[in-house]
């Protein structure tokens, strides 16, 4: 890299668990391969501690979120605001940094921004600056949106009940043929006329270096391969981004990680223990709570179990008013937090299963560990992760998803104690195995050079 001008890289943060987590760890690798980062991020909305990320400088940007939206957590509403608001500051603060640049022997190499933030594509363009798009889900899931398109553009939507089960012709060449294709019933749901805006606005980017994929050839190559053919721009699977920046240990946590739970896990016996999770946005509701608690105590399993704040209005009077029995099987067996140290949980010799909602992150995380999955898909990419992890990784249990105490104390136990789950955790073993060399030494550490190779081929 040229030593007299520095390339600084502006990342764009978006303010969800699960799509700034990625981020941050793109900003550390870039950062390692010797940029200068600035990340501009919401200044009170899931932003992260600047103290905890020393080589970055952190900008804030005002994306105009009202506080009532904020306390909605109306997702699409909130990306919808975002994306309208965000442009003018956005432009200013792009238009600071290339003056600040200019006196400062340095250059804004590009702008990178996350696929949600379909507007900022025009900012970029309108300042001259290169940009990439960091895409946080699947390839897989990337290409249900092409196919959501394409039935679009031939007047085939809405999709009727009946064709739930149905595999969607359109992903078919996709090469699953020959394993469980993608049905209706597992693409994401675009069923207002907003979401549909979004998929179409998101589709129709173009970012001038590329997109990054937040994936790994051995687990999609064919739908890697797809992407490019479709996309027409060059595309990095440099992922799992939280392996390639794996000497980042700081914490990209919205919520404060307990740790108690490791402490309880080092006095667990071996891949004896569910993992319990729904990421940062799906939950259960009271009822549902009682009756996964009834299932864990049933199993018989040893678990360690996340109740985000906020799930029901107070967990202490809930646990209390379980029947005696629960209560104590939650005690001789069970550790619940507020919020786990995931990646370091997964990561523990004592955890032998994960019971997820599939979101990408914790999907990734998982395949990381060789932790098999206990599937249970609520929204969005969700249903295709949880597919993939079943049908084509084969690492997953797709079971009814009927949150009733039978139903979990069986699937459970399929997951912990039966051949089944143990089938799963050998191919997860392998999975993991292989994961991990890409990023050692081959595809995703390849893309990433090629990457950084493209970066500074458009800026020298
Ligand atoms: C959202 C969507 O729901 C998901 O489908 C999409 O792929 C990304 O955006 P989220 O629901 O939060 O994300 O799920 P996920 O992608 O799994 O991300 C959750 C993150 O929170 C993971 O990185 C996980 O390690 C972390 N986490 C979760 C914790 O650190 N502690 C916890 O207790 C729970």
């Amino acid at each position: 890299m040229d030593t007299q001008i520095r390339h600084r890289l502006v990342l764009i943060l978006p303010p969800f668990q699960g799509h700034l987590t990625p981020m941050l760890h793109l900003a550390t690798i870039l950062h390692s391969k010797g940029f200068s980062i600035t990340i501009a991020s919401h200044d009170n909305f899931n932003s992260p501690n600047p103290s905890n990320h020393p080589n970055f400088s952190f900008l804030p940007l005002f994306y105009g979120l009202s506080e009532t939206q904020i306390s909605s957590k109306n997702f699409v509403d909130i990306t919808v605001t975002l994306n309208t608001k965000c442009v003018s500051p956005l432009k200013e603060l792009l238009v600071d940094q290339i003056e600040k640049a200019n006196t400062s022997h340095e250059k804004i190499a590009c702008v990178i921004y996350d696929g949600l933030m379909y507007s900022i594509d025009s900012v970029a363009r309108e300042l001259k600056l290169p940009s990439i798009v960091l895409r946080t889900t699947s390839a897989t899931n990337f290409l249900t949106y092409h196919a959501f398109l394409q039935r679009q553009s031939r007047g085939c939507l809405p999709l009727q009940d009946c064709m739930s089960l149905d595999m969607v012709p359109e992903l078919e060449p996709l090469g699953f043929k020959d394993l469980q294709p993608l049905r209706f019933k597992d693409l994401p749901m675009f069923n207002s006329h907003v979401m549909q805006q979004q998929i179409t606005k998101t589709l129709a980017i173009r970012p001038s270096l590329g997109v990054i994929c937040n994936t790994v050839n051995c687990l999609e190559d064919k739908s890697l391969c797809r992407l490019h053919d479709l996309y027409e721009i060059s595309v990095f699977p440099i992922g799992p981004l939280h392996m390639m920046a794996e000497e980042d240990s700081t914490s990209s946590s919205c919520v404060e990680e307990d740790y108690s739970c490791i402490g309880w896990l080092n006095n667990q016996a071996t891949k004896s223990v569910l993992y319990v999770s729904l990421g940062s946005i799906a939950s259960w509701d009271e009822k549902e709570l009682t009756e996964v608690a009834w299932g864990l105590a049933n199993s018989k399993q040893k678990f360690l179990w996340v109740i985000r704040p906020g799930t029901i209005n107070d967990v202490s009077e809930w646990l209390e008013s379980l029947p005696k029995e629960v209560k104590m099987a939650i005690e001789e067996r069970g550790c619940i937090v507020k919020w786990a140290p995931q990646r370091e949980v997964l990561a523990h010799q004592g955890v032998g299963g994960f019971w997820s909602h599939c979101g990408w992150n914790s999907t990734l995380e998982s395949l990381c560990e060789g932790v098999p999955i206990m599937c249970q898909p609520y929204f969005g990419d969700q249903r295709v992760n949880a597919r993939l992890l079943s049908h084509v990784w084969k690492v997953g249990l797709e079971w009814s998803n009927v949150i009733e105490r039978n139903e979990i104390e069986g699937t459970v136990r399929r997951l912990m104690v039966n051949e089944e789950g143990k089938e799963m955790a050998q191919r997860a073993f392998k999975l993991k195995n292989e994961i991990r060399l890409a990023v050692k030494a081959g595809s995703s550490y390849d893309a990433l050079n090629g990457l950084v190779k493209r970066i500074l081929s458009l800026n020298l």
